[in-house]
C-alpha cells in the first residue's frame, strides 16, 4: 500500500508544438519535436493511471495543447474517467466551434495568457502578429460557452508599466481569476534574463498596482501574484515542494517533479512508456532525491521555515549556483543571495531590450547561451550525492 500521497495534479505537456514563441516560456530549452510525443491512447491510459492513484485535475498544457487534433478525445476521456480538465492555452489557434466541441466534450475550465494590453507590444513579445486580437475573441467565446475563465498575466520590465490597464483588460473579459505572474528565471527565461528582469522600484510599483486591483475588483475576481524570486527576501515553496503535490508529464511521457527538472542533470527521469505512474510518483529515484527535508544542507536544515518553503526551487538553485542540491539563492540566508539580487539590479538597469524568441530553431543558440552545453558535461558538480 502507498505511503505517499497522490499528487493534488498533473500538468500534462501535450506537445512543445507552439505558434507563439514567447522568449520566456516554461518549457525546456530542448524542446520535444511532434515525432515524439505520446499518442492519445498513451495520454488517454495516463489519465487513467493518474485517478487510480487519487489525482483529480489534470492541466493540459503544451507548447500549445490546441495543436493536437485529439485534444477533445483526450478531454471527454478525463471527463469519463471523472478527472477535473483546466485548458491552459495561448488561444490563437481557437474558433469558436472549437470552443463549442471542447465545453460539449466536458472541459472544465481555460486559461488564457495575454503578453500586454495592447496588441503591438503583446505581438511583439508573442512573436505572433494578430494574436492579441484573437485572444480577446477566443475570451468571449469561452464566456458564451459557459466555461469559467482565468487570465495568465506575465509580467517583466518590458510590460510591467501596463499592468494596471493589463488587469483591467482581463476584468473586462470576465475572468473570474487573474494570475499576475513575474517571469520564473530557467529555461527560456534564464537565457534572456537580461531584457526581461524588472528594476526593484518597478516590482515596488507592481506591488502597490495588484494591491489597489485586488481592492478595486473584490467580489468580482480574484487576483493571484506571484513575486519575482531574485528580489525576495524567502523563496517560494516551489511546486508545494518536490515530488509532493505535484507532477509533469512531458510531450514524450517522461514523468517530472516539475516542468523544469529536466535541466538538472545527473537525475534520471523515468517515462510512463517504461513504468507505471504510481511506481515513479512512489519511489523513482529523482522523485526522491529533493523530496521531504533529509536532503537539505544549512541553513535550511535548521531553518524554522524548512517545511514551509521545502527550500525554495532546486531548478533555480542549479540555474544560478550550479547546485542543485543548494538552497535557493532567492533566499536571503542563502550565501549566493546578495550576488543574486546585485546581478538581477545590474542586468535591470543595463536596459538590454532585445531577446531570443523561443523556437525550435533557435534551440542551440538558447543551450550556448544558458551554459546548458557546459554544465550537462559535469552532472557531478550539479547533483552531489544524497545525504546520509
Ligand atoms: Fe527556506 Fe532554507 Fe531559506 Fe529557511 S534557509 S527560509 S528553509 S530556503
Ligand atoms: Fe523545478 Fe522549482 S521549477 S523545483
Amino acid at each position: 500500500m502507498s505511503l505517499m500521497p497522490p499528487p493534488l495534479a498533473i500538468l500534462a505537456e501535450l506537445t512543445h508544438r507552439c505558434p507563439l514563441r514567447c522568449p520566456y516560456c516554461s518549457n525546456p530549452v530542448e524542446l520535444a519535436r511532434a515525432r515524439e510525443e505520446l499518442s492519445t491512447d498513451e495520454w488517454i491510459d495516463l489519465m487513467r493511471q493518474a485517478a487510480a492513484i487519487g489525482v483529480l485535475q489534470v492541466h493540459l498544457s503544451g507548447g500549445e495543447p490546441t495543436v493536437r487534433k485529439d485534444l477533445e478525445q483526450i478531454v471527454t476521456a478525463a471527463r469519463e474517467i471523472g478527472i477535473y480538465t483546466n485548458l491552459i492555452t495561448s488561444a490563437v489557434l481557437l474558433d469558436q466551434a472549437r470552443v463549442e466541441a471542447l465545453a460539449a466534450a466536458g472541459l472544465d475550465h481555460v486559461q488564457i495568457s495575454f503578453q500586454d494590453s495592447e496588441p503591438g507590444p503583446a505581438d511583439r513579445i508573442g512573436g505572433y502578429a494578430g494574436g492579441h486580437e484573437k485572444k480577446r475573441a477566443v475570451a468571449a467565446w469561452v464566456r458564451a460557452a459557459g466555461l469559467p475563465l482565468t487570465v495568465n498575466l506575465v509580467v517583466h520590465r518590458q510590460n510591467l508599466s501596463h499592468l494596471g490597464a493589463m488587469i483591467e483588460m482581463a476584468a473586462s473579459m470576465d475572468a473570474r481569476r487573474i494570475e499576475v505572474a513575474h517571469v520564473q528565471y530557467y529555461g527560456w527565461g534564464l537565457v534572456n534574463r537580461a531584457a526581461l528582469v524588472p528594476t526593484r522600484a518597478q516590482v515596488a510599483a507592481a506591488d502597490d498596482v495588484v494591491a489597489e486591483a485586488r481592492a478595486r475588483l473584490e467580489g468580482r475576481a480574484v487576483i493571484d501574484y506571484v513575486v519575482p524570486d531574485y528580489y525576495a527576501r524567502r523563496p517560494k515553496p516551489c511546486m508545494g515542494g518536490w515530488a509532493r503535490q505535484f507532477l509533469t508529464v512531458t510531450p514524450a511521457g517522461k514523468v517530472l517533479p516539475c516542468h523544469a527538472a529536466d535541466s538538472i542533470p545527473g537525475l534520471v527521469f523515468e517515462s510512463i512508456r517504461e513504468r507505471p505512474l504510481a511506481e515513479i510518483w512512489e519511489s523513482s529515484e529523482a522523485f526522491r532525491r529533493f523530496r521531504g527535508t533529509d536532503w537539505m544542507p544549512e541553513p535550511c536544515r535548521s531553518c524554522d521555515r524548512r517545511e514551509i518553503d521545502w527550500g525554495g526551487c532546486r531548478c533555480q538553485a542549479f540555474a544560478l549556483v550550479g547546485d542543485a542540491a543548494a538552497t535557493d539563492p532567492a533566499c536571503g540566508l542563502s550565501p549566493h543571495h546578495a550576488r543574486i539580487a546585485a546581478l538581477a539590479a545590474r542586468e535591470s538597469e543595463v536596459g538590454e531590450g532585445s531577446f531570443l524568441y523561443r523556437s525550435f530553431a533557435t534551440v542551440d543558440e538558447a543551450r550556448a547561451a544558458s551554459g546548458l552545453t557546459r554544465d550537462r558535461e559535469r552532472p557531478e558538480a550539479a547533483v552531489p550525492p544524497a545525504p546520509g
